[in-house]
């Protein structure tokens, strides 16, 4: 198939490139031309794992990137994924998912084929149906049946990305009717996951929901950390007995400093938003909220138990991605646990894997060490803030601290006797 893919961001990006691997033709339009150029060059203007290697083997052949949409017209199907930023008071910003509809409603004015266009960018209810709808058709001058659409959710980890694309757990397709729904299912042929269809409103819905019960897992996991702590109990050994129930499951339930990234805050602040604007109190999505604000105060708070008044102290951050395998520190959980350190007058050394550079941004004025041991060296106090798997291997890192108090958010490490935020 020839597929046109709109937004050149994580999920853009990874969607084009794997519907490549899958055989397809893709073209991404982005309009960054230094986005553009990279993705020419096979290098990707991202961290994410397998990309790489995807952008080497088909740029070139049958993917390619630009900042037209004359693409579109030659193609049978065409992906938005263009970011829904947050507004000021938290609901979705919609604006470029808009704008991208009425580009390639345009660019459809003259074309005789049946194209169908599908979102994937994360929207709430209605948008497909309200928005994209009407202003593709406008700007393309045509009507109802003249053209499909759906709305297709991915489930994408950063990270994982590649491997998420390729392993799915399950295919939403939101849709009108059949024949759309099938033309975007041919677009995932080769790939062995259960389809399920849905209305356009429901597929909308399916993304939030997901993120909001994952989030929903994590700020539970944290609470049952947090009583699970004052009572002496190891929250791990908690929830590795909880998850093993089938009804509940393992996956999403570490407690930690809460969550980060640039979804489940987001999407979680939309829904409330959603809910409230029809007059619903959507008391446990606040809730979960309320726990990951106030998760990453705890860890400081743990921090000045252990070693006292914090002010001249330097203590080393080991970890500043919002997770790990990521060089992205949106909403990172150690924002504001520096933001609370520095206000203290505490003298920060950092050190994460990739992610120095776009922490430093943020924070100018820390040091940012090459190495764990760099970070380490002389530090009277050490908060393990993201759970990247080279951390598992520290030991004899920690003998070079002044004073060895090391406190984890998730818990990595694989020293004895260390603690953590929630246990
Ligand atoms: C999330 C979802 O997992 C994807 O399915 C979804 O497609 C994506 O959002 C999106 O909407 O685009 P992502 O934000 O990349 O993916 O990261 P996750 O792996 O879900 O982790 C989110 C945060 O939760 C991280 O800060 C992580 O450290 C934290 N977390 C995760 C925990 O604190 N505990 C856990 O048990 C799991």
């Amino acid at each position: 198939m020839k597929i046109s893919v709109v937004g050149g961001g994580y999920v853009g990006l990874v969607t084009a490139a794997c519907f490549a691997e899958l055989g397809h033709d893709v073209s991404i339009i982005d309009h960054g031309p230094a986005k553009v150029k990279s993705i020419n060059a096979k290098k990707p203007p991202i961290y994410e794992e397998g990309l790489e290697e995807l952008l080497k083997r088909h740029v070139g052949t049958r993917l390619r990137a630009s900042t037209s949409y004359d693409f579109i017209p030659l193609s049978d199907l065409t992906f938005i994924c263009v970011g829904t930023p947050p507004n000021p008071d938290g609901s979705a910003d919609l604006s470029k998912v808009e704008a991208a509809s009425r580009s390639i409603g345009s660019v459809l004015k003259k074309s005789g084929n049946y194209h169908v266009v599908v979102v994937k960018s994360t929207v709430p209810p209605g948008t497909t149906q309200k928005i994209v709808i009407p202003a593709v058709l406008h700007e393309a001058e045509k009507s109802e049946d003249e053209m499909g659409f759906a709305m297709n959710p991915e489930f994408l980890r950063e990270g994982h990305a590649v491997e998420d694309f390729i392993h799915p757990d399950r295919i939403v397709i939101g849709s009108r009717n059949l024949r759309d729904a099938a033309r975007v299912a041919n677009a995932y042929q080769g790939l062995s996951a259960p389809f399920l269809r849905t209305g356009l409103t429901a597929a909308e819905m399916i993304k939030y929901t997901s993120n909001s019960f994952l989030a929903t897992k994590i700020s539970f996991s944290n609470e049952i950390g947090n009583i699970c702590k004052k009572l002496g109990i190891d929250v791990y050994e908690v929830m590795k007995g909880v998850g093993m129930d089938r009804r509940i499951g393992p996956s999403f339930l570490d407690a930690g400093a809460g969550f980060g990234g640039s979804c489940f805050p987001k999407d979680v602040h939309a829904l409330i938003k959603l809910a409230e604007t029809i007059g619903e109190d959507p008391i446990l999505l606040r809730s979960v909220i309320d726990v990951n604000e106030k998760q990453p105060g705890r860890i400081v708070q743990l921090l000045r138990a252990r070693i006292g008044e914090l002010k001249g102290k330097r203590i080393a951050i080991l970890g500043l991605a919002f997770k790990d395998n990521t060089d992205d520190v949106r909403e990172s959980r150690s924002i504001p646990v520096i933001e609370e350190l520095l206000e203290s007058g505490v003298v920060i050394t950092a050190y994460d894997p990739i992610a120095n550079p776009s922490m430093h941004k943020i924070f100018p004025t820390i040091t940012y060490c090459s190495t764990a041991a760099d970070a380490l060296r002389g530090a009277e106090g050490c908060l393990v803030m993201t759970e990247w798997p080279e951390f598992e291997d520290l030991k004899e890192e920690f003998d070079l601290m002044a004073n060895k108090v090391i406190i984890e958010g998730r818990r990595i490490l694989s020293i004895k006797g260390g603690e953590g935020i929630c246990w």
